[in-house]
């Protein structure tokens, strides 16, 4: 099974990610980290430790990353997240306690106590662990398999008209991640804008009839709503599922190498990332681009994950 650390800001489709992560037999989450993004670093920290609950993790370490990005001001989400950054269902107590260690230690642990291509790094948030991880020891840029994340789009932006969110709320740590040598898929808002958690696909997961599946069917209900009345979406668009199934089995979604920088001093595009589709690649290229999504292929996944959970 491939191993991955989930740095995430839970938020909706974070806590679906690691649902899916949890549930799937093809991939071990080997620890999840939390950064400022959706709410406060405090308040994902604990949704997190809360959906461990939920989903039946107990052996997998969790740590609590930085509180705020590396350049800019704090910028959360409550409108589409709520003021918990996980509103909807009633979230249980914790059981499980923290990793003592800084996300960003643990991340380099992790990766430099495994062998070299072992370990994928899934961000799922704003970059500011990975940046940092990166910067500290800058040995896990050449051990890592793959850097696969949630963040950006070539052509569709949600936090400005160019930018999406996880790049724009830390732009300076998305320059460092994308430039830092290791290969990145992003799997951006091109691709996740196909995720839609359609009425049928909340049908799938509330047949379940598991407190897991009664779980994501409230977060999928909030998010329907939050997406629908702020970004004009029928149905919710779960983004960072999509890198942790990519993950799994690349073919559910088509992929396109080609150059990825991050705007820094635009004024109209700051955190836009600029993707350069001028044909031949580069030999050199180290990133990619998730263009076009099976939907049926990633339901599929999820609802599976969730089954093998059943009620833990
Ligand atoms: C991304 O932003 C966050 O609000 C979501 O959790 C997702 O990671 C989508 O732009
Ligand atoms: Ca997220």
């Amino acid at each position: 099974a491939r191993k991955i650390i989930l740095d995430c800001d839970p938020g909706h489709d974070d806590a679906i990610a690691m649902l899916l992560a949890h549930g799937n037999p093809d991939i071990e989450l080997v620890a999840v980290t939390t950064v400022v993004g959706n709410q406060t670093l405090e308040k994902v920290t604990r949704n997190a430790l809360s959906v461990a609950r939920i989903a039946g993790i107990t052996d997998v370490p969790f740590a609590a990353g930085c509180p705020r990005p590396l350049v800019r001001t704090i910028e959360t989400a409550p409108d589409i997240h709520g003021e918990t950054g996980l509103d909807g269902p009633v979230l249980p107590d914790p059981t499980c306690v923290l990793d003592e260690r800084h996300a960003v230690d643990l991340i380099i642990d992790t990766v430099m106590s495994h062998e070299p291509g072992e370990i994928t790094i899934v961000p799922t948030a704003g970059l500011t662990n990975i940046a940092l991880a990166a910067r500290k020891e800058p040995r896990i840029v050449e051990r890592v398999r793959e850097v696969v994340l949630m963040g950006g789009g070539y052509h569709e932006g949600n936090w400005s008209a160019v930018a999406e969110f996880n790049i724009i709320i830390d732009p300076e740590a998305a320059h460092i991640v994308f430039n830092a040598g290791w290969p990145v898929t992003m799997v951006g808002l091109d691709l996740t804008h196909q995720a839609l958690a359609t009425p049928e696909v909340v049908e799938r997961i509330a047949a379940l009839g598991t407190k897991p599946g009664k779980f994501v069917e409230e977060l999928l209900e909030f998010f329907g709503t939050t997406y629908r009345d702020h970004q004009g979406f029928e149905s919710p668009p779960v983004h960072d599922p999509c890198a942790v199934a990519y993950v799994i089995d690349p073919d559910v979604m088509t992929v396109r190498r080609a150059p990825v920088d991050i705007e820094l001093t635009g004024t109209l595009t700051k955190g836009m990332t600029v993707t350069d589709f001028r044909a031949p690649a580069p030999a050199d290229c180290k990133t990619q681009v998730a263009v076009k999504l099976d939907h049926g292929r990633f339901w599929d996944l999820v609802v599976d994950a969730l089954e093998r959970i059943g009620d833990p």
